[in-house]
């Protein structure tokens, strides 16, 4: 980079093309600290006002994912998969779907995160587990992924350095809420993380990052370009999230969610996007042909039980007591059980996601900031949908707290999610749309 970091501000401040090479300074200069914060926090301000070309963005996203290291899977023989959610409430997708995937004979080595905020987090999740390590070494990793084909561990601090400062800086600076700079962002942490397929759940609606049908197609296209652009086939589905997916929100109670749908009682929105993505997960490692025949084979490992063993396998191999799945009291147990009930006969009208995602934080499910400590047993299962006929009296849901008060508090912000109408509304629908370089946008109808 020849010039001051300043002169590329003035660049980008003018909706000019960064090269790759500056795109490097830039990255290498917010690593090593030679570009103080300042001097980013106000490129990053420009990159909001002025966006990135498709080019710049994908530069950006190889220069983030180089920043750290990046993840050799070659002693794994085969099409490496990897799945990726932009965050959602009763989101319990990864647990099921490495199972389900892995019994079909695909390679699923997966990274995965914490939660903040009113989403969840995988690794979370995970440690309701007894026993269960999300922080295997990379060898034992990578021998549980060569004989049951699927394990799941905590991202480790060395992936993608540069997106833990660059985030950190956009998140006082008002600038997390940029096209390219969340799509860099996802992105450079799955090139990281080194499989050939990336699978994109791209949430949208009132509890998802993306809060319309066209914002999350965006981000989607533009994370599909992304990958590539890199050399990774990238297919991205856009899915509802103005309710919570499944039934269960919080630690131990997802966990038994995940077990619910292997053993075929899972709620049905939730499985139909596990199957989907399970289908094009299958489709894309080779295994299948299409699809449908995807979605099939997962069904069948699911009603077979193959699924639900692999399963047990996993946790096993990962250090855990698979005894949990036939005795679900040997996972960590709230204190006290609320139901909350209809107050009058009529039809859901509206299940705000977030804010029953925020219920449940407040419960200890999650967290308001990083810092923040979680209680694994609490949360809130919910027994409806949007569009469902209720009757007085009728449990709509099942608080479990640490104490009464708190389970009354959270009984008012459920209450204040829920709205009881006397006019029918459509259901959501699961899965909207459909992304891939091949075929464009496709929507469902
Ligand atoms: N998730 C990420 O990892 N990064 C973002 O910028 C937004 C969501
Ligand atoms: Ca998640």
């Amino acid at each position: 980079m020849t010039g001051s970091f300043s002169e590329l501000i003035e660049k980008k401040k003018q909706g000019r093309e960064l090269t790759d090479e500056e795109l490097a300074a830039w990255i290498d200069g917010v690593v090593g600290g030679s570009i103080p914060e300042y001097q980013t926090s106000a490129m990053l301000m420009a990159i909001y006002f002025r966006g990135m070309s498709p080019h710049e963005t994908s530069r950006l996203t190889y220069c983030i994912a180089h920043s750290g290291d990046v993840i050799d899977l070659s002693s794994l023989h085969g099409i490496k998969a990897d799945k990726h959610s932009s965050g959602g409430v009763a989101d319990t997708v990864s647990i099921p779907l490495i199972a389900v995937a892995a019994s079909c004979g695909a390679l699923m080595p997966k990274m995965s995160g914490r939660g903040l905020g009113h989403t969840g987090g995988t690794i979370d999740k995970l440690e309701a587990i007894p026993g269960f390590n999300v922080n295997l070494s990379p060898s034992a990793f990578m021998d549980i992924v060569s004989r049951l084909g699927g394990a799941i561990i905590a991202q480790t601090s060395d992936i993608a350095v540069a997106d833990k400062k660059l985030y950190a800086l956009r998140d006082v600076t008002a600038t997390v809420d940029s096209v390219p700079l969340i799509a860099s962002s996802i992105m450079g942490k799955k090139l990281a993380s080194g499989a050939d397929v990336i699978v994109l759940d791209v949430k949208w609606g009132t509890g998802a990052f993306m809060e319309t049908r066209e914002a999350a197609t965006a981000l989607a296209r533009t994370m599909v370009d992304i990958g590539e652009d890199n050399g990774k086939r990238t297919v991205a589905y856009v899915t509802d999230m103005n309710e919570p997916l499944g039934n269960a929100v919080g630690n131990a109670l997802e966990v038994l969610e995940a077990v619910q749908v292997l053993k075929g009682q899972g709620p049905q929105k939730l499985v139909d996007v596990i199957l989907t993505l399970c289908g094009e997960i299958l489709l894309q490692s080779g295994i299948t042909e299409t699809i449908e025949q995807g979605r099939q084979r997962a069904r069948e490992a699911i009603e077979s039980g193959r699924a639900l063993h692999r399963f047990a396998s996993i946790v096993q191999a990962q250090g855990g007591d698979p005894a949990f799945i036939d005795s679900p009291q040997l996972l960590p147990q709230a204190a006290v059980r609320l139901q909350v009930t209809a107050p009058r006969d009529g039809i859901i009208t509206r299940i705000d996601a977030r804010r029953v995602g925020v219920a449940a934080m407040h419960l200890g499910a999650g967290r308001r900031t990083k810092e923040d400590s979680i209680d694994l047993s609490v949360g809130l299962t919910m027994a409806v949908k949007t569009g469902d006929v209720v009757r007085v009296g009728q449990p709509v849901a099942t608080i479990h707290a640490r104490s009464l008060d708190e389970a009354r508090v959270c009984e008012e912000e459920l209450k204040s999610a829920l709205s009881l109408g006397e006019t029918p509304v459509p259901r959501w629908q699961a899965i909207v749309a459909k992304i891939s370089r091949a075929d464009g946008v496709i929507v469902f109808k």
